[in-house]
């Protein structure tokens, strides 16, 4: 079953153009994509309630039972320098991460460079965000509630927003806390697109820990988290003193200081 009436209507079109519901996708970022192509206005959402081609970063596959979390695709058409793109999906972490605190009583609620949700330490959402052209499309998958489900041995260390807070959690609510919140904070970043980085940094898991990044195209680094880049990218200082600057790449959290 999709959202209420009632919640699609406080949405469209006060905070966005359109809302697409689907019982089953391939992946909401690639119907966000050809959306995108047909030019649909921001900001397009594209909501589903299961993927059968989901996609995660770097590359991998996300996993999601029906019912148990938020599959969402937001188009959005900035008009903004190319070099503040990247930072968009960080964005849309400090969004989900204020979106979902009052829901997880008690619980941190953090962000693990670049932009997983973690609640109590654990991997909670993923958000993977793909440009094309003059639009961007900002996927985000939320566990919101697992508790009836196995999970599989790989996503083992990883947990829903009702198991973090041991009780039951709405998704719908969720969504409206989600999309109302991103809303805002999408608006002043076009007016100012480096201001939320604080608030990044203020939520970051990762700065001031001992990380290793494992890139694609180049060697994997060891050291100190120690700052984030105006162009989203990961500060890492390396035991020899050297300061590398890591722009996309797997963070494992090794102690912390
Ligand atoms: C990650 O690897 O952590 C990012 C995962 C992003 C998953 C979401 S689910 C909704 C949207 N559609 C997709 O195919 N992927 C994103």
């Amino acid at each position: 079953m999709g959202p209420p009436e009632a919640l699609v209507r406080s949405l469209v079109p006060a905070v966005l153009s359109d809302l697409e519901w689907h019982d089953e996708v391939s992946s909401t970022n690639a119907l966000a994509a050809e959306a995108a192509r047909r030019g649909v206005p921001e900001v397009h959402a594209v909501l589903a309630d299961r993927q059968t081609a989901g996609r995660g970063r770097l590359g991998r596959s996300w996993h999601a039972p029906a019912g148990t979390s938020l599959l969402l695709s937001l188009v959005v058409r900035p008009e903004v320098p190319v070099p503040v793109l990247s930072l968009l999906p960080l964005l849309a972490g400090v969004a989900l991460a204020e979106a979902v605190e009052p829901f997880c009583s008690g619980a941190t609620v953090g962000l693990k460079w670049p932009n997983d949700l973690l609640v109590g330490g654990r991997k909670a959402a993923g958000i993977l965000g793909e440009e094309l052209g003059g639009a961007v499309v900002i996927g985000i998958g939320c566990n919101v509630d697992w508790r009836a489900v196995e999970r599989p041995p790989e996503l083992a260390g990883a947990t829903s927003l009702a198991e973090a807070v041991g009780g039951t959690v709405d998704r719908w609510r969720v969504l409206a806390a989600l999309v109302g919140v991103f809303g805002n904070r999408y608006r002043a970043w076009k007016a100012e697109p480096g201001a939320f980085l604080d608030d990044y940094q203020a939520r970051s898991a990762t700065l001031g820990r001992q990380v290793r990044i494992t890139r694609h195209s180049a060697p994997a680094v060891e050291g100190l988290a120690c700052a984030i880049g105006p162009d989203g990218s990961l500060v890492v200082r390396t035991p020899d003193g050297a300061t590398v600057r890591c722009s996309a790449g797997d963070v494992e959290h090794l102690r912390p200081l």
